[in-house]
């Protein structure tokens, strides 16, 4: 488990993380969301105690990273895969890394074997793709067999075959009871893989719910509507439940409610409507109105509604 507290950092004017509060549970692939700066990996360094935060706290386990006793053992972490002496080899790195944690030498070839590295582990660091580089990372941060497991961007740069691997991976890891956050700025990718969602944007908690209510909330169809009294339909709208965005002054996009819903209330308080259609969108295009943010997405914005891919099958 992992909780945090009005966790808040500011480097100088950068107010990187502002007063969050989330919990993350065992047992389930908890994403972590975000557009790039959103301050995902300032929020994983300040769990792991490798930054202090200028106010609030995260605790792993019921306690502040400094206090575990084996963090090795209680949290493992992918932050950042490149940090690793080129010369060594994939094996020798996690031999280091389990003799000065105190980790059993048997341990390194299990997670070597986990982490699907092979042959690989005896070869120089130097000469490692992303994606090996990616798998020692992860092959590393299994060491300790942790209850609390940290990954950030794991799937960046990787293949196909990576990302599956990484899902599948994940999925096992919560399955066993783990706790486990997986940080990422696509939407599409943590729609695969999280059972959670806490999403941020500029250092703040935008939401925090199952990725299958979140997705629902975000509506990828949506409904627009016009009516000169556009003020009294959102409030109807609002009061049932659905999500309004004003697009114009006569204008509404509605979410969260069918076409014929729409139709129903506005007749119901007798709010007469000029047009009203169902509007595709895409999934980006919902997070990107939810977390505010002008971060473009590859490929996002031209494909049809439910089906845009970000750089995931
Ligand atoms: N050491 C630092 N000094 C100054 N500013 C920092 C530092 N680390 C992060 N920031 C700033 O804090 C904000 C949050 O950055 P952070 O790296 O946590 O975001 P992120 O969500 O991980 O983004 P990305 O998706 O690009 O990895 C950014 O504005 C960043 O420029
Ligand atoms: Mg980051």
């Amino acid at each position: 488990m992992i909780e945090v507290r009005g966790l808040t950092k500011r480097y100088g004017d950068v107010l990187a993380v502002d007063d969050l509060t989330f919990d993350v549970e065992p047992g389930k692939v908890t994403g972590f969301l975000g557009p790039n700066g959103a301050g995902k990996s300032t929020t994983m360094r300040m769990v792991l105690g490798l930054d202090r935060p200028t106010s609030g706290r995260a605790l792993v386990e019921g306690r502040p990273y400094a206090a575990l006793a084996e963090p090795l053992r209680a949290v493992g972490a992918l932050l950042d895969p490149g940090a690793v002496h080129p010369g060594r080899t994939g094996r020798s790195h996690l031999r280091v890394a389990a003799r000065t944690n105190g980790v059993p030498q048997r341990r390194v070839d299990e997670v070597i074997e986990l982490a699907g590295l092979g042959r690989a582990a005896r070869r120089r660091i130097r000469g490692y793709s992303l994606g090996m580089r990616q798998r020692l990372g992860i092959a590393a941060a299994l060491l300790g067999d942790p209850r609390v497991l940290l990954f950030d961007e794991p799937v960046n740069g990787l293949d196909l075959d990576g990302v599956r691997w990484i899902r599948a991976l994940l999925r096992r890891l919560a399955d066993e009871g783990r706790t486990v956050l997986v940080s990422s700025h696509l939407l599409s990718e943590m729609q695969q893989t999280a059972d959670r969602l806490v999403v941020i944007g500029r250092g703040r908690l935008i939401a925090d719910a199952t990725t299958e209510d979140i997705l629902r909330g975000l509506g990828t169809a949506r409904v627009r509507v016009r009516t000169s009294r556009a003020d009294e339909l959102a409030a109807v709208l609002r009061r049932h439940g659905a999500t309004v965005e004003r697009t114009g002054a006569a204008e509404l996009e509605v979410g969260g409610s069918s076409a014929e819903e729409v139709g129903e209330l506005a007749n119901a308080a007798r709010v007469p409507l000029s047009h009203l259609s169902a509007v595709a969108r895409s999934l980006e295009d919902a997070y990107l109105a939810l977390t505010g943010s002008s971060v473009e997405f590859p490929g996002g914005r031209t494909e049809p509604a439910g089906t845009a891919t970000g750089v995931t099958p």
